[in-house]
């Protein structure tokens, strides 16, 4: 399968997101990728339900939403309601993750699993037979523009096997730091989506950034 590619807008000038949104529509970014952040879960408080509904309005390509939020369970109807295409909630902020996949499954979504860098894939290894993406944190979560973590590369590889033994379909996505530097990197070791905040929208032309990023 050819990988996919999903712009963070977190990274966007959010006084002229249409534009930013509709350059994404013009370029061959498969999803957009939408980071949600409590100030809980994570010490940065970004955007939630008024926004996403703006962006759906304007958005062609799937809307990617990334929970950076406490109990997410008392919201996954709202996102859905939002126009989110794919939910991701976090491993750390799920006590009942099978139920959370489950219910966002049920409302018609895609079901997603992020860890954060110190969480081991191994944790996965119940979970992954009904998970459609895990994304693999390759920051420490709550900001862009942040330096990718080196020990990411190891845990696609363990990833790789979880999935492959367990015969799951799951997409493994990588998030923060993705630039033109490790992106190849990444897909040789197994990565199938490439999240892109400041490499994207921070270059001189995204259009072709975002072109560089699907070769
Ligand atoms: C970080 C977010 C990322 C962020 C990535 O907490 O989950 O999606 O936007 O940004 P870059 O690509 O700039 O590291
Ligand atoms: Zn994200």
């Amino acid at each position: 399968m050819k990988h996919l590619v999903s712009p963070s807008l977190l990274s966007a000038d959010f006084a002229n997101l249409q534009r930013d949104i509709e350059m994404v529509n013009n370029s061959e970014a498969d999803w957009l990728h939408l980071d949600v952040m409590d100030g809980k879960f994570v010490p940065n408080i970004s955007f939630g339900f008024p926004i996403i509904k703006a962006v759906k309005k304007h958005a062609k390509k799937p809307l990617d939403v990334h929970l950076m939020i406490v109990e997410p369970d008392r919201y996954l109807q709202t996102f859905k309601e939002a126009g989110a295409d794919i939910l991701t909630v976090h491993i750390e902020a799920c006590p009942h993750l099978h139920r959370t996949l489950q219910a966002i499954k049920d409302l018609g979504m895609k079901a997603g699993v992020a860890i954060n860098p110190h969480t081991s894939v191994n944790l996965l290894m119940d979970i992954i037979g009904i998970t459609d993406v895990v994304c693999v944190m390759s920051v420490n979560p709550g900001f862009g523009g942040q330096k990718f973590i080196d020990n990411t590369y190891q845990k696609i590889m363990a990833l790789n096997e979880i999935i492959h033994t367990k015969k799951s379909s799951a997409l493994i996505e990588i998030d923060g730091g993705v630039d033109l530097n490790n992106y190849k990197q990444l897909l040789e070791k197994g990565a199938n989506v490439l999240v892109a905040g400041n490499t994207v929208f921070a270059s001189k032309d995204p259009l072709k950034t975002i072109a560089t990023l699907k070769k």
